[in-house]
């Protein structure tokens, strides 16, 4: 495999292609961002945790069933993955009420929800990333109804794998936002899955171990990142 161009440059991942048209190389990059962008900082080591962080937990999805876009990692902070026709909208599920629900819902932040709550936002950075939801895809073609509904089902069944696999780790995972694909047809989970993109706080202090360390500057961001991938028993190389 041979990596090639620059397909895109996310706010924290970079895009290439490969002399596979099925493949792509996902680079994990130093930058952090936060508020559509307008917070911005590069963190020593945080590209290579995200990268050996999403490989083990896509690991733990592939394991469980749920078809992802992962393939192998490539280095400390790249790995191959299928190249997907993305769904332009972000699920959500929430364990625990924090972030957006509670400025939205006037609800305080750690109350445990009596149900998981699953959320859509459109992937729209100009926006915002407006909540949005069955009818609004359905009505704009976002994407199909059955995959409307596998989206949903396969973000919730992610909560049945993660949720206890951090508790073992004495963790709480009070929420966190997936992306899909359709790769070959299929639904494919893609983007990632890292401290970047959910809520983590320890089970007994309910310290924040999340991004939310950057949004807040709480700072020490990418030393919680770590602490979490090592209470998960993943040993970090850089
Ligand atoms: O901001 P909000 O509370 O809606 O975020 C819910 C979850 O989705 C959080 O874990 C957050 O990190 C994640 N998220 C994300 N990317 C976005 C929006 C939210 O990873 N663009």
């Amino acid at each position: 495999m041979e990596k090639r161009n620059e397909l895109y440059s996310g706010k924290a991942k970079s895009v290439y292609t490969t002399d596979d048209p099925n493949r792509l190389v996902l680079h994990f990059r130093d930058d952090t961002s936060a508020f559509d962008g307008k917070k911005k900082e590069a963190l020593n080591r945080k590209g290579a945790v995200n990268n050996q962080f999403n490989a083990f937990i896509m690991e733990k999805l592939e394991a469980a069933g749920i078809a992802t876009h992962f393939d192998k990692m490539l280095s400390t902070q790249e790995s191959l993955v299928k190249c997907l026709k993305m769904i332009p909208v972000e699920c959500v599920v929430r364990n625990i009420a924090a972030g957006s629900i509670c400025r939205r819902l006037g609800v305080q932040e750690g109350i445990t929800l009596e149900q998981p709550v699953f959320e859509f936002f459109l992937k729209n950075d100009e926006l915002g990333d407006p909540m949005i939801n069955d009818y609004h895809i359905a009505a704009f073609g976002w994407a199909e109804s059955v995959h409307v509904e596998r989206m949903k089902k396969l973000t919730l069944a992610v909560n049945d794998v993660l949720k206890p696999l951090f508790l073992s780790a004495g963790l709480l995972l009070v929420d966190y936002k997936l992306e899909f694909g359709l790769y070959e047809g299929e639904l494919v989970l893609g983007d990632e899955f890292t401290p970047d993109g959910c809520r983590l706080w320890d089970a007994e202090t309910r310290a924040k171990l999340d991004k939310d360390r950057f949004r807040q500057g709480l700072g020490s961001v990418v030393e919680a990142y770590e602490e979490v991938g090592q209470r998960l028993g993943i040993t970090f190389n850089y």
